[in-house]
């Protein structure tokens, strides 16, 4: 009984960016920020988001390294008041990447404030056409980069670590889509994983939420049938597709201590095509 008493008068951790003044898109002096898919179209978006508050970011990519080169050469053309972006490469389905990769963000800004994941890839088949491999090869390709960059952050030291986790991942893993079973799978994965991600690392200082955008013009929308897309705009209540901006103030909102409160949510960034 008494541990039942002390267990409900423990004062809860509040998570909050450590010695960073993160606001909001437009204010985010001295956030540390690690953007893992930033050679994509919304990890690009995003950095950018991140840049122009004035955080400080670390551009990771996969195979298109000279993309987040270029773009830390943008962001720090934009802002030269900042250290010049940090860039690496990894192939994040390797846990000892993941980990390689957090300890360098961490020794090149002092620690990372806010982690996002936008990794992912798709393919689209009819259900007949998609086996247990194609099941298995979109979980490695959309949920274990998310598993093992977790893993690693959750792994740091709290002095170097804020609290903040955001991973992308899709209204296609709330509601599902013709021909994307697989990534469908994959990203309602990615979405229970982190719910309880949250749960378990609350009291650590850690929150740990989900964007789930609605299709893009670009990245990983360019694979997509041409017939389910027109089916998914014309099903949008706010007659356009999701821009990669849209999804950027989506995260930098989560990332924001004005959701200090906000953990293991999902926010859809749908147009009205999900209204739960
Ligand atoms: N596009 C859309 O309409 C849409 C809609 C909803 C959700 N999303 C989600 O948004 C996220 C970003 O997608 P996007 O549209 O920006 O696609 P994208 O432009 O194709 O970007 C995908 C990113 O994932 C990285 N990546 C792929 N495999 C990786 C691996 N094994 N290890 C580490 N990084 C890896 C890529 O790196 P490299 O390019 O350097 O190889 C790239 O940075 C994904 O999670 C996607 O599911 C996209």
């Amino acid at each position: 009984m008494r541990a039942l008493i002390d267990f409900f008068r423990r004062k809860p951790a509040v998570p909050q960016l450590v010695g960073t003044g993160l606001h909001a898109a437009g204010d985010a002096p001295g956030a540390r920020v690690l953007v893992c898919g930033a050679s994509g179209a919304i990890g690009a978006a995003v950095a950018t988001a991140f840049a122009a508050a004035g955080a400080r970011v670390f551009l990771h990519a996969h195979r298109n390294g000279e993309r987040v080169a270029a773009l830390a050469r943008e962001l720090h053309r934009a802002r030269p008041d900042l250290p010049p972006p940090h860039c690496a490469s990894a192939d994040l389905r390797d846990a000892a990447a993941a980990q390689a990769l957090l300890r360098e963000a961490c020794v090149a800004m002092g620690g990372i404030d806010v982690v996002v994941t936008a990794i992912g890839g798709a393919k689209d088949a009819p259900l007949p056409l998609v086996d247990a491999r194609d099941i298995a090869a979109s979980i490695d390709d959309n949920l274990l980069p998310v598993i093992n960059v977790c893993d690693a952050y959750r792994a740091l030291p709290p002095g170097p670590r804020g609290g903040r986790i955001v991973n992308v991942a899709s209204v296609t893993g709330l509601v599902g889509q013709p021909m994307r079973v697989a990534y469908g799978a994959a990203k309602g994965a990615v979405i229970s994983y982190t719910k309880s991600v949250a749960r378990e690392l609350a009291a650590s200082g850690i929150t740990a939420n989900c964007v789930a955008p609605q299709v893009i013009d670009g990245g990983l929308a360019k694979l997509m049938n041409a017939r389910v897309r027109a089916v998914l705009l014309a099903n949008t209540p706010i007659g356009r597709a999701c821009t990669p901006q849209d999804v950027a103030h989506g995260v930098t909102y989560l990332a924001s201590p004005a959701a200090s409160f906000v953990t293991g949510t999902v926010l859809t960034i749908s147009g009205g095509l999900v209204t739960w």
